[in-house]
């Protein structure tokens, strides 16, 4: 399976999301990639339900929301009225359980992240809530950082443990993934992959994004 391409729209143009999204779109993204931070769970705010909604109608791609949030239980039903498709909530988080049953419940496709420096173990209580598993390479904050290798080495164990567990879910690598590295993050096990500055600080998206696929297929 080709590795799909999520471009995250923190390394876009702020002023003008919704052209952003429509560039990417007909560039060829898989996924629009929305990064959701409250100051309090990381280090940076961005957007919220708001921003997805005025978003909604530049594309038909899936939205997927990335919840760098506390607690991220209080939002899920207005990212859901917004029109978001899957939301991740984090591993870290107070009450991560009990909002991805919230999220799966409002028919959007539920995730769990997991921060660099914590233990792939802390994943396992998740397993059967979520469709797919987000791992950071990065320490979330801030998008065009560097990738940090230690944390993709993960992306195998939690491959086995997932297949261990019957459930053979999406993994999504994000953080600090660019051509140079697609093709071991996909090596790794990653289905899917976060691409902030590297689509959004190319000169062309559409190229951008079919280097990071074909990188990803070890061509
Ligand atoms: C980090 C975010 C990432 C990141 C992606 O906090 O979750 O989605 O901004 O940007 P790059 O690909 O530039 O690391
Ligand atoms: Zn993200």
């Amino acid at each position: 399976m080709p590795l799909k391409i999520a471009p995250s729209i923190i390394a876009g143009d702020q002023s003008d999301l919704g052209r952003e999204v429509r560039a990417i779109t007909d560039a060829g993204a898989d996924l629009v990639h929305i990064d959701v931070m409250d100051g309090h769970f990381v280090p940076n705010l961005t957007v919220g339900p708001g921003v997805v909604k005025a978003l909604r109608p530049h594309s038909p791609l899936p939205f997927d929301c990335h919840l760098m949030l506390s607690e991220p239980g209080r939002y899920v039903k207005a990212f859901a009225d917004a029109g978001a498709n899957r939301l991740s909530v984090h591993a870290e988080a107070q009450g991560a359980a009990d909002a991805l049953r919230a999220i799966r419940e409002l028919r959007m496709v539920p995730g769990i992240a997991i921060n660099p420096e914590t233990p792939v173990d802390r994943l396992l209580r998740f397993f059967p809530l979520v469709d797919f598993v987000v791992v950071m390479t990065v320490h979330p904050g801030f998008y065009g950082q560097a990738l940090i290798a230690e944390a993709l080495d993960k992306v195998p164990v939690l491959k086995h443990h997932l297949r261990a567990f019957g459930r053979d879910v999406a993994i999504l690598v994000d953080g600090g993934v660019s051509v140079g590295n697609a093709a071991d993050v996909a090596a790794a096990g990653a289905d899917e992959v976060v691409a902030g500055a590297a689509v959004f600080k190319a000169p062309d998206y559409r190229q951008a994004i079919e280097a990071l696929r074909k990188a990803g297929a070890g061509s």
